[in-house]
């Protein structure tokens, strides 16, 4: 849900960018067609605090104000709620710091929002904020952490915000605002797993999903990076049940769940996808996401495999 920028068609999903431009009653229809709940996506585009190595390029760092998205286009589509739909998915570089987001969440409320799904940073959960967001409907916050060390945390961040993040998730758990954590299949954090998953479910009650790394222009090393596809086996069958996935291949660890906070799910949808010669007349192929374009040109079909077939 990164903002449109020039290398978007690089490495994004043309049709997931289409639902971003649709107007509330298409991504109702997109979204149907996609076996998701009813729900409207409001996207905001401003600067994130954050320096994720595998994320923060110039597009997501510093947004001129002329790219901000203006509040009349933010009320237009919130005025579009189609009659019923009560959930709004808030997605963007980081939504929480867009100069209009506490407006866009009374407007919404206003409007007849009643269940608010935010992807953030979770670095502004103040008191005070949880407690207003929650009078305007916040019912989900879909969050990243990376690590349940901080070190390790802020180092994937680029930024000093492991402490922050975990009082701000502790205030909104605590004011019954529901915790839906993901993270990524690094290398960097893959030996932390097991004590993240551990600590999101038994502070936050929270699942932690999975997602893959997918390749960004040359911000970073994606071989370096990313787990090969025998690491990722190692580290799912050392997974406890509680940790799910996102945006993997369906045939990566199949018994596995799927899933993560609705505004994730979409957002994982945005990684260009790509199928092998393997999965050819593969009976998952319709609810598998496909395959990151990166995966496939380093480690090719290796960890993919059709049900049945012996690998
Ligand atoms: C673009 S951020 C925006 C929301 C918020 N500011 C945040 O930090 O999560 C949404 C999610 O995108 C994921 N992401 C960003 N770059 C990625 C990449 N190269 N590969 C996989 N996931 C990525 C991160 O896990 C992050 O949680």
């Amino acid at each position: 849900m990164a903002r449109m920028s020039a290398d978007v068609a690089r490495h994004e999903d043309p049709t997931v960018h289409a639902f971003m431009a649709a107007d509330a009653p298409a991504q109702v229809q997109i979204l149907r067609g996609w076996g998701m709940a009813d729900a409207v996506t409001l996207i905001l585009n401003n600067a994130c605090e954050n320096r994720c190595f595998f994320c923060a390029n110039a597009g997501v760092t510093s947004v001129p104000r002329s790219e901000l998205t203006p509040w009349d286009r933010i009320a237009r589509h919130l005025d579009g709620r189609p009659q019923g739909v009560t959930t709004l998915l808030i997605g963007g570089n980081e939504p929480a710091l867009h100069p209009d987001f506490e407006r866009a969440l009374a407007h919404a409320h206003a409007v007849g929002f009643t269940h608010i799904e935010l992807m953030t940073s979770g670095l502004q959960l103040s008191a005070e904020q949880v407690s207003r967001w929650t009078a305007w409907g916040l019912a989900v916050v879909a969050v990243p952490i990376y690590a349940a060390q901080a070190a390790l945390h802020d180092a994937v961040c680029g930024t000093r915000c492991f402490d922050r993040l975990v009082d701000g998730l502790d205030r909104a758990h605590a004011a019954g605002v529901r915790v839906e954590l993901h993270t990524l299949a690094l290398k960097r954090t893959v030996h932390d797993m097991a004590a993240l998953a551990d600590m999101a479910r038994d502070r936050w009650s929270a699942r932690l999903a999975i997602a893959p790394l997918r390749d960004k222009a040359s911000l970073f090393s994606y071989a370096a990076e990313s787990l090969s596809p025998d690491e990722l086996a190692a580290l799912l069958s050392a997974m406890p049940p509680h940790v799910s996935l996102v945006g993997m291949p369906a045939c990566v660890d199949p018994s596995r769940a799927r899933g993560s906070a609705q505004v994730m799910d979409i957002y994982f949808r945005t990684q260009l996808r790509q199928y092998a010669p393997v999965c050819d007349g593969c009976g998952l192929q319709e609810r598998c996401p496909g395959v990151v374009a990166a995966r496939l040109a380093t480690w090719g079909e290796a960890g993919l495999a059709r049900p049945g077939a012996t690998t």
